[in-house]
C-alpha cells in the first residue's frame, strides 16, 4: 500500500531507530541518551513473567510520556465497558451493519460498544466494539490502559500512527495494538468501518500447533511490526485515555508519537488474513473450528482461552459424504461473529459485511434452512472452492453480554431466528 517499512515476526526482540545512533549499545538507560532523548521502559507483562511470556520495550523519545496535563472525564457515551447487569438473553442475535456517520466522527467518536464480558479490573474478558468514522483523528491521541486492541477493518483503510511506528491496514488485514500504546487513527479513504476486540486478558499470542507441526495457520513471519517513526510537533493536543471502563482527557502540548528509536518485544503489529494457511479435512467430516485459529489470549485454565480470534477464509472443501458447511452445534463457548468480505458459507442471506451475530453459550445455531437444503444435495465427490469470503469470530469462555444500546439499535434483526424455522422434518421409518 505504501513505502512503509516493517519488521517481520511475532513477539520478536525487535530493534529499530529512525535516526542513526539512537539505540544505546549495551545499556538500556544510559546516563545520557544519544540525540538528547529520554529513555523509558514500557512493560506489558509483570516484570517477573517467565521469559517466553515477558513483553516489554525500551523507548528513546523526545519527551517522557509523563509530560502532559491533568486528566478529566471525557464523554463518548457509546464507547464503554458497561456490559449490563440485566439478565442476558439466550436468544440468537444478529445485526445489520451500522451506517457510516452523517456528522464528522473520527475513530474515537465512531466507536460503539456491542457486547463484552469480564472487566479491565478483573483482567479477563473482552469488550466488543464496532467503529464507523468519516475523518482522521486530529490533534488528539488515544491509548487504552484496559485492553489490547485487535482491530478488524471491514471498509476503508486505516493508517495507525503509533508511538512505535506506523501501521497501514486495509480490510482483510488486522492490527494489534498492545495496551497502553498511544496512537492516532487516520483514514486514507475518507471513511472507515470495522470491528474492535478489546482484550482485558493475557496478550494475544500464536497458538501451539500440536500435531500440525512447525508450520501452518498464521505463520510468524507474516506478522509485521513497524519501524520507528517519530513526530517532533508542538501544539494544543488532547491525550484521551481509556482507564477502567471510562474515558479521560488530558491536555498535551506536543505529539506523544515522539519515539525516535526503540527495542523490545512489546509492539504493535499487523497481519494479512489472506496469508492464513488454512487447514481442513482431506477425507471426511471437518475439524472443529479451532482449526481456524489465528491468535488467542489464554486464560488461567489450560486449553481454555480468554478469547480466540478465528477466521473463515477462502478454502477448498473436499470432504466426501460429508455435510460441508459448519454443522448444527451448541457450545460451552460464546461466539461473536463478523463478516469482513463476501458471503459466509453457513448463511444464505442476512449476514452482511459489517454486520454481526451473537450465539451465546449453549444457544443452538447452525446453517439456515436454505443452506442446509443446498449442502445436503451437493455432490461431495467434487471439491468445492469457497472464494471471496472473510468471516471471523471472537470466541470466549465467558458469556458475551450485549449492551443495552446494541439490543435497542435499529440494526438488530428482530426476525433473525426465523432463518431456522424452515428446517423441515425429514424423519422416515
Ligand atoms: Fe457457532
Amino acid at each position: 500500500m505504501s513505502e512503509l517499512k516493517y519488521q517481520s515476526g511475532f513477539g520478536n526482540e525487535f530493534e529499530t531507530e529512525a535516526l542513526a545512533g539512537t539505540l544505546p549499545v549495551g545499556r538500556n538507560s544510559p546516563q545520557r541518551v544519544a540525540h538528547g532523548l529520554y529513555a523509558e521502559q514500557l512493560s506489558g507483562t509483570a516484570f517477573t513473567a517467565p521469559r517466553h511470556a515477558n513483553r516489554r520495550s525500551w523507548l528513546y523519545r523526545i519527551r517522557p510520556a509523563a509530560v502532559h496535563g491533568a486528566f478529566e472525564p471525557f464523554e463518548q457515551a457509546a464507547f464503554h465497558n458497561d456490559f449490563g447487569v440485566e439478565p442476558v438473553t439466550p436468544e440468537r442475535l444478529r445485526w445489520s451493519p451500522r451506517p457510516l456517520p452523517t456528522v464528522p466522527a473520527d475513530f474515537i467518536d465512531g466507536l460503539f460498544t456491542m457486547a463484552g464480558n469480564g472487566s479491565a479490573a478483573g483482567q479477563s474478558g473482552i469488550g466488543i466494539h464496532v467503529y464507523a468514522a468519516n475523518r482522521s483523528m486530529q490533534d488528539r491521541f488515544f491509548y487504552d490502559a484496559d485492553g489490547e486492541l485487535l482491530i478488524v477493518p471491514q471498509q476503508g483503510r486505516l493508517r495507525i500512527a503509533t508511538e512505535l511506528g506506523i501501521l497501514e491496514v486495509e480490510p482483510q488485514e488486522i492490527a494489534v495494538i498492545p495496551r497502553g500504546i498511544r496512537f492516532r487513527v487516520e483514514l486514507p479513504d475518507g471513511s472507515a468501518r470495522g470491528y474492535v476486540c478489546e482484550n482485558f486478558g493475557a496478550p494475544l499470542r500464536l497458538p501451539d500447533l500440536g500435531p500440525i507441526g512447525s508450520n501452518g495457520l498464521a505463520n510468524p513471519r507474516d506478522f509485521l511490526t513497524p519501524v520507528a517513526a517519530y513526530e517532533d510537533a508542538e501544539g494544543d493536543f488532547d491525550l484521551i485515555a481509556k482507564f477502567q471502563g471510562h474515558l479521560w482527557r488530558a491536555p498535551i502540548g506536543h505529539s506523544p508519537l515522539d519515539v525516535v528509536g526503540w527495542h523490545g518485544n512489546y509492539a504493535p503489529c499487523k497481519y494479512d488474513l489472506r496469508r492464513h494457511n488454512t487447514i481442513g479435512s482431506i477425507s471426511y467430516d471437518h475439524p472443529d473450528p479451532s482449526i481456524f485459529l489465528v491468535l488467542h489470549s489464554p486464560s488461567d485454565t489450560p486449553g481454555t482461552s480468554n478469547m480466540d480470534f478465528v477466521i473463515f477464509p477462502p478454502r477448498w472443501l473436499v470432504a466426501e459424504d460429508t455435510f460441508r458447511p459448519p454443522w448444527f452445534h451448541r457450545n460451552i463457548a460464546s461466539e461473536f461473529m463478523g463478516l469482513v468480505h463476501g458471503e459466509y458459507d453457513a448463511k444464505a442471506e442476512g449476514f452482511m459485511p459489517g454486520g454481526a451475530s451473537l450465539h451465546n453459550s449453549f444457544t443452538a445455531h447452525g446453517p439456515d434452512a436454505a443452506t442446509f437444503e443446498k449442502a445436503s444435495a451437493a455432490a461431495t465427490n467434487k471439491p468445492d472452492h469457497i472464494v471471496d469470503t472473510m468471516a471471523f469470530m471472537f470466541e470466549t469462555r465467558a458469556v458475551i453480554r450485549p449492551t443495552r444500546q446494541a439490543l435497542e439499535s435499529p440494526q438488530l434483526q428482530r426476525d433473525y431466528a426465523q432463518c431456522w424455522q424452515g428446517l423441515r422434518k425429514h424423519f422416515k421409518i
